[in-house]
C-alpha cells in the first residue's frame, strides 16, 4: 500500500497524537549531573565557556545535590579541583582528597536516595595535566594503573556508589575491579569510559578544571575520532574486564558508536554529552541563533534514541525548565 491510501501526515496531525506514539521519551533519572568541586574556592567560580555552571566550593556541593534531586534527577559525577597538584597526581587517591570528602558528605546527607559516581582519573591532578604518569615526555600504562586503582578504592572507601574510571589506559577496569573486591568493595559499580575518543569538544572542562596538558596531547590513549570499529573493541574489552556500565564520549558526533553498541552488547550504556556540546548550545541561544529549550530536547532525545540509557548532560541541573518543550 501507498500514497493516497497511506498518508504519514494523518498521526501527525495534533499534540497528543505525536504523543501517544513518541518513541522515546526523557525522564529526569536518565540525566546525570556533573559537579565540579574546586578545593581552593570560597564562592562558586564560574567558568566562562560554560554559562550557568560553576565549579563549586566543598561546602556547596550538599546544596547542589539536594537542587538536583528535587528536579528529579537521582546521580551526579563528581570531578576534583586539588589545591595542590603534583608529578604523581597523588591529591586523586587521598583519604582526605577534595573529591573524598565530597563523597562522603554527600553520602552522610542523602544516604542511598543519590547515586554517587566518581570519576577516576589523574588529569585534574598531575602538574602536566595528563590522565597518567609521565616519564620521559611519555604516558606510562602499567604504572599509571596501580595509581587508578588506589583512587578507586579510595573514593569506594569514601562512600561512592560507581567509579568511572576515564583515563583510557588499556587494563583499567581489570585492575580497579581487582583492587576494590581485594578492599571489600565487590558491591561498587564500573562504570567504564570506554569509547572516549580524543576530542575537541573537552576544550571548556579543560579550562575547568586547569587539565589542559602541558606538553604533547591526549592522542596516545584516547581514541581516534575516525574509528568505530577500534571503540566496539574497546567496550567489549571492558565487559570482558568487569565493566558494569559502559559509556559512550562526547555524546553528539559519535551516536552512530552509541546505537552499534546498543545493539550489539546487553549491558546498561551511558553517553556524555560533553562541556564542549553544552558550551556550542549555550553561545547559540545567548545570540538568539537557536530555542534553547527545544534544542536540548531535540539534542538529548537524539542520544535517547540512538540507545543511551543515561546521559550524563550539564543540562540536567533545570531538567524541569525544559522538559515540557517536547
Ligand atoms: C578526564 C575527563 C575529561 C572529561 C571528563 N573526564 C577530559 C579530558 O579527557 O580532557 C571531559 C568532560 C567534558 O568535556 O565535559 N578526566
Amino acid at each position: 500500500m501507498s500514497f493516497p491510501s497511506v498518508r504519514m501526515r494523518r498521526l501527525r496531525t495534533t499534540t497528543a497524537l505525536r504523543e501517544i506514539i513518541s518513541e522515546v521519551e526523557l525522564n529526569p533519572r536518565d540525566l546525570v549531573y556533573p559537579i565540579f568541586v574546586d578545593e581552593k574556592a570560597k564562592n562558586p567560580i564560574p567558568i566562562k565557556s560554560m554559562p550557568s555552571y560553576y565549579r563549586l566550593p566543598l561546602n556547596q556541593v550538599v546544596n547542589e545535590a539536594r537542587q538536583i534531586l528535587e528536579q528529579g534527577v537521582k546521580s551526579i559525577i563528581l570531578f576534583g579541583v586539588p589545591s595542590k597538584k603534583d608529578d604523581a597526581g597523588s591529591e586523586a587517591f587521598a583519604d582526605n582528597g577534595v573529591v573524598q570528602r565530597a563523597i562522603r558528605n554527600l553520602k552522610k546527607e542523602f544516604g542511598d536516595e543519590l547515586v554517587v559516581i566518581s570519576d577516576v582519573c589523574l588529569c585534574e591532578y598531575t602538574s602536566h595535566g595528563h590522565c597518567g604518569i609521565a616519564k620521559n615526555g611519555k604516558i606510562q600504562n602499567d604504572s599509571t594503573l596501580e595509581v587508578l586503582q588506589k583512587v578507586a578504592v579510595s573514593q569506594a572507601n569514601a562512600g561512592a556508589d560507581i567509579v568511572a574510571p576515564s583515563a583510557m589506559m588499556d587494563g583499567q577496569v581489570q585492575l580497579i575491579r581487582e583492587g576494590l573486591d581485594d578492599a571489600g568493595f565487590d558491591q561498587t559499580a564500573i562504570l567504564a569510559y570506554s569509547a572516549k575518543f580524543a576530542s575537541s569538544f573537552y576544550h571548556p572542562f579543560r579550562e575547568a578544571v586547569e587539565s589542559t596538558p602541558q606538553f604533547g596531547n591526549r592522542k596516545t590513549y584516547q581514541l581516534n575520532y575516525r574509528n568505530a570499529r577500534e571503540a566496539l573493541r574497546e567496550m567489549e574489552l571492558d565487559i570482558n574486564e568487569g565493566a558494569d556500565i559502559l559509556m559512550v564520549k562526547p555524546a553528539i558526533a559519535y551516536l552512530d558508536i552509541i546505537h552499534a553498541a546498543k545493539a550489539k552488547f546487553n549491558i546498561p550504556l551511558a553517553a556524555y554529552n560533553v562541556s564542549g556540546e553544552y558550551a556550542m548550545l549555550k553561545a547559540a541561544a545567548q545570540n538568539g541563533w537557536i530555542d534553547e529549550k527545544i534544542a536540548i530536547c531535540e539534542i538529548l532525545s537524539g542520544i535517547k534514541r540512538a540507545g543511551a540509557d543515561l546521559i550524563i548532560t550539564y543540562l540536567a541541573k533545570d531538567v524541569k525548565s525544559w522538559l515540557s518543550s517536547t
